[in-house]
């Protein structure tokens, strides 16, 4: 399917939230917090930013919210991305991927972190990532909660330059 990619707009706010949930992954609060995220931003906070993957339709089909990791330099993390799971596997997440990745970079980011859980369920994004260059850091066991360990991953938008000066 062909997606074109634009800005996620007030208008797409009760859309967003429903593909955040349709995902099944996520508990009410962090289906909370990903529309705050919106609301934040819509509201003029530079903190986060969002692209939207919008169908023939003009459905909003999946989105990507990143941001600068405050107190760092050049170092971002990547929040939110997902797709209507009706959706998954037509390459739309890569598609959100690349374009978040593309506009860190042309904003001089260096890094990119994402934080996941280690639970079975989500073995599948944990591999989405792995395949698409990131590198698994570092794991907090039991940081979400009890058997939901936090999973860190890095990528280097520097292609090598972070790895070779620092030792
Ligand atoms: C992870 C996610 C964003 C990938 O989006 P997508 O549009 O399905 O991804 P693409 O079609 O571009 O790529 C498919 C790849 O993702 C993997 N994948 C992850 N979850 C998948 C799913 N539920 N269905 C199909 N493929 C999935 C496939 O194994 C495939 O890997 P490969 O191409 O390396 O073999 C999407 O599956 C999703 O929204 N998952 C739920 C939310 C989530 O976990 N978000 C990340 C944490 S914030």
């Amino acid at each position: 399917m062909s997606c074109s990619l634009r800005p996620v707009g007030r208008a797409q706010r009760a859309r967003l939230e429903q593909l955040v949930a349709a995902t099944g992954l996520f508990r009410p609060e962090e289906v909370a917090t990903a529309v705050e995220l919106l609301d934040e931003a819509l509201a003029g906070d530079t903190d986060y930013r969002f692209v939207g993957a919008y169908d023939d339709g003009d459905d909003l089909a999946g989105y990507a919210c990143w941001g600068p990791t405050p107190g760092t330099v050049g170092t971002a993390d990547l929040y939110w991305i997902v797709v209507d799971p009706a959706r998954h596997g037509q390459g739309i997440g890569t598609l959100l991927l690349a374009e978040a990745e593309r506009r860190l970079q042309a904003d001089g980011s260096r890094l990119v972190v994402v934080h996941t859980s280690g639970r079975a369920d989500y073995a599948p994004t944990r591999g989405f990532y792995e395949r698409r260059g990131y590198t698994r850091a570092a794991i907090i066991p039991e940081f979400y909660a009890p058997g939901d360990d936090l999973v860190i991953y890095l990528k280097d938008l520097t292609h090598g330059v972070l790895a070779r000066t620092v030792s």
